[in-house]
């Protein structure tokens, strides 16, 4: 089936007793066993529930998996995935990850004494040379937050073949509508469904997709054991927004490529970065990897932070907060939001500037996003000399 039909069906069955055409909100903690040792195949929500279930179905076609594990938000699946290594086994990074991502491995992983290194995943030869013999798990983000690098995924798989790591892509900012890791080569991929897969800053969740019988295995028994699992009602809120996602993924594309070209002209942008651009240096990947550009835009101010500030406290359309993906256009200083926790000269070393901007361009009309941009840029004072006089 095609992956629009898939978004609408999969993982729906109408309700038996109703015919309801939406799955029910199975809100419950446990389930009544007609005798002892025999349920319908539900016991305790913590272990599993139908409108988890549903979801999980409809996310495994979406990504062409065989099955999907649901958490209740992105990081908690990530975390899910760090619990599959072991005291003294190694992960390979990409550098450019989300900052909950890293804070994550630096500051909680550590404590399992699992080390990270971090690579610059656009170059599978630092990936290769970071491999050890105890690296067990090489993480790639595609395309990454905030400065939208591409990692070839079918070449770093390659790398990790018949040695015993494991590959997991963050394939949040791409979904399934615009990549699919599992065809590539990866193990894993991880969605913040929280982002473009409910697709309405309605819910916060997370899921972890795999073929793999023993990874899909331990990721259950980590769900069921660690506990954090989605509510019944989050899931349904997810499963309908997943059902307009390739109209959303269509408008958010043609919006974002609209404001990258604008942006890329304006005299007071210094540089923008957008898979879609031809000036991006991994276009030529981004082409062939991906069905498209997606909806993300990072870009630079000429006149640095304090640009940046007058810029994200002009506008006013655009939404100043710490997430993507949703209808609404959002607009992010990483730096001070969601990379803060990245010590400064780490962060500086990787490109994510004070200056730097990140904007998850909604599907409104482009007209009025670019005039909103164009009215808050025009606030903007050129330089610093212009800001002092
Ligand atoms: C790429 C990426 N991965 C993971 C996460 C974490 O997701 P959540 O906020 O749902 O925990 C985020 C959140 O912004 C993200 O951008």
């Amino acid at each position: 089936m095609d992956f629009a039909t898939l978004s609408v069906h999969a993982g729906r069955r109408v309700d038996s007793t109703t015919g309801s055409i939406l799955p029910p909100i199975h809100q419950t903690a446990t389930y009544v066993l007609e005798a002892v040792g025999t349920t319908r195949g539900y016991d305790y929500s913590r272990s599993s529930n139908p409108t988890r279930a549903a979801l999980e179905e409809n996310l495994a076609a979406l990504e062409g998996g065989n099955h999907a594990i649901c958490f209740s938000s992105g990081m908690a699946a990530v975390d899910a995935i760090t619990r599959l290594l072991r005291h003294g086994e190694h992960i390979v990074s990409v550098d450019d990850v989300y900052g909950g991502v890293s804070r994550l491995f630096n500051r909680v992983l550590s404590r399992s004494g699992i080390t990270v290194r971090y690579v610059d995943g656009t170059s599978a030869s630092a990936v290769s040379a970071a491999i050890t013999a105890q690296t067990r798990l090489i993480w790639i983000e595609t395309p990454t937050n905030p400065l939208l690098q591409l990692v070839d995924i079918a070449e770093v798989a390659r790398l990790a073949r018949n040695r015993g790591i494991l590959v997991a892509v963050d394939s949040t900012f791409a979904t399934p509508y615009l990549l699919r890791p599992l065809e590539l080569g990866a193990d894993i991929v991880v969605h913040s469904t929280t982002k473009y897969l409910s697709g309405h800053n309605q819910v916060i969740g997370g899921a972890c997709i795999t073929n793999g019988q023993a990874v899909c295995d331990e990721l259950r028994f980590i769900q069921k054991s660690v506990g954090a699992v989605p509510g019944p009602f989050d899931c349904w809120l997810t499963l309908l927004g997943i059902k307009t996602l390739p109209l959303r993924m269509e408008q958010h594309q043609r919006n974002a490529r609209l404001v990258a070209e604008y942006l890329e002209e304006h005299p007071k942008v210094a540089r923008v970065l957008y898979p879609g651009l031809p000036s991006h240096p991994q276009h030529a990947l981004a082409r062939l990897q991906q069905r498209g550009f997606g909806g993300m835009i990072s870009f630079e101010l000429a006149g640095g932070y304090d640009a940046a500030v007058e810029l994200m406290n002009s506008v006013r359309l655009c939404s100043l907060a710490e997430s993507l993906g949703a209808v609404e256009t959002m607009i992010t200083h990483p730096a001070s939001m969601t990379h803060a926790d990245v010590p400064r000269h780490e962060r500086e070393l990787r490109g994510v500037t004070n200056g730097l901007v990140r904007l998850s361009v909604g599907i409104e009309a482009a007209t009025d996003i670019l005039a909103d941009l164009e009215q808050a840029l025009a606030r903007v004072s050129a330089s610093p000399e212009e800001r002092r006089a």
